[in-house]
């Protein structure tokens, strides 16, 4: 068993217990990746201010999120096709996010459903739609997610159509995989993921199916949600979609002040600064770039967190140093769980949580909310 220490290492063991078509799923972002690769190459950017002899006993990373108290300020993003880095992968990652105590989102395009998730843990979890334009399917999932005893949806609102990725089209993606040749000579070496598998049944889109005539083909159940996303996406529509839900709303995918001032004045509780993980507008400036003007113009109305590129407890402290009051991290939970399940989840949190305190502590720096611009080191003209 290699010794696990960092992110890297559990991207590593990802990719080699992974199914290709899985790994690359995660491992991608669109077109020519430039926002993909600029999310993780700016942060590098950012450097942080050493201090010294500032008294660092009694330090916590807890904090809260949307009033609820967290062990620190990270939640998992929703992310789709969990359950096909590892059978039963959405269970996998909410139980070790339960454990540690940061909140958990099930994405729509799950594998594990709604209520396969909230039979497996007992603290509320959060759920994520998107914005389709199917009101009878939004009405019904909404009403299992109010049943499952979700505390808060997540509104995707950067995903009216798809950013195409290269490598899912090349590599014929589809849940479950379509065992071709290619499929199966990679499995060769993957045993451990089929043998998994193939002791689940949960390996479909566990909030689709039952949905879509019982005639359609569950493999081809992602093309049924690419039919339904809204082009005619506008702000009457997410308030429509945030009134039919009636609770706390954390609306994901804004990149611009102008955005986040609409957010804000939709009364969501928490808006998150992302680019989708560089999988969407190819060519958008990277999320970190654009937090401080947004915390500018919207920090007082509403929590301002961040996600996409976080691979380190130092990039989670450079994010709330420049004012988000939490992120989100998708990939970084996704290589633990593609490495090594729950356990792996844990550990890519528990590597996190200890890099974010110790660089907290050699900052000079002993609470979450007393980090600030001083912890910084910025280049000049990066804003
Ligand atoms: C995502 N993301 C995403 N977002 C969402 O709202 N619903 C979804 O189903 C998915 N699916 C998804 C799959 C995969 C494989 C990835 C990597 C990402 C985006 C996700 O919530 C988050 O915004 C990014 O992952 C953040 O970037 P990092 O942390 O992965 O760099």
């Amino acid at each position: 068993m290699p010794v696990i220490t960092s992110i890297a290492d559990l991207k590593r063991l990802h990719k080699r217990r992974t199914p290709k078509m899985f790994y690359d799923y995660a491992e991608s972002g669109s077109y020519t990746e430039q926002t993909f690769r600029e999310n993780t190459e700016d942060f590098a950017q950012i450097r942080l201010n050493q201090r010294i002899a500032r008294d660092m006993t009694g330090r916590t990373t807890k904090s809260t999120m949307l009033g609820q108290e967290v062990a620190m300020p990270v939640a998992l993003a929703p992310v789709g096709l969990t359950g096909m880095q590892r059978a039963d992968g959405e269970i996998k990652a909410a139980k070790a996010a339960e454990k540690f105590g940061v909140p958990y989102t099930l994405s729509t395009m799950s594998i594990c459903s709604i209520e396969d998730v909230a039979e497996n843990v007992s603290e509320p979890f959060w759920f994520q739609i998107y914005t389709l334009t199917d009101d009878d399917y939004n009405k019904r999932v909404l009403e299992r997610a109010r049943a499952a005893g979700c505390s808060a949806l997540v509104i995707t609102v950067d995903l009216q159509l798809l950013g195409q990725r290269h490598k899912d089209l090349k590599n014929g993606l589809t849940a479950p995989p379509k065992f071709t040749p290619a499929v199966l000579a990679d499995l060769a070496t993957k045993w451990r993921w089929g043998i998994e598998m193939l002791q689940t049944k949960r390996r479909f889109f566990g909030n689709i199916v039952g949905h879509v005539d019982s005639a359609a083909d569950p493999a081809s159940l992602s093309s049924w949600t690419a039919e339904k996303f809204d082009q005619s996406l506008n702000w009457d529509r997410i308030k429509q979609l945030m009134d039919m839900w009636g609770g706390k709303v954390i609306l994901k995918g804004i990149l611009s002040e102008e955005d986040a001032e609409m957010a804000a004045a939709t009364g969501a509780d928490a808006i998150v600064v992302s680019n989708h993980g560089g999988r969407q507008l190819d060519g958008a400036l990277s999320s970190i770039r654009m937090l401080p003007k947004i915390v500018n113009a919207v920090g007082d109305k509403t929590e301002v967190w961040l996600d996409s590129g976080i691979r380190s407890g130092q990039d989670v402290l450079k994010a709330l140093a420049l004012g988000a009051k939490g992120v989100m991290i998708g990939r970084a939970y996704v290589y633990g769980l593609g490495a090594m399940g729950e356990p792996g989840v844990t550990k890519a949190l528990e590597v996190i949580q200890k890099e974010l305190d110790t660089s907290m502590a050699l900052c000079g720096e002993r609470r979450i909310e007393n980090l600030g611009r001083d912890d910084l080191l910025i280049p000049n003209g990066f804003f």
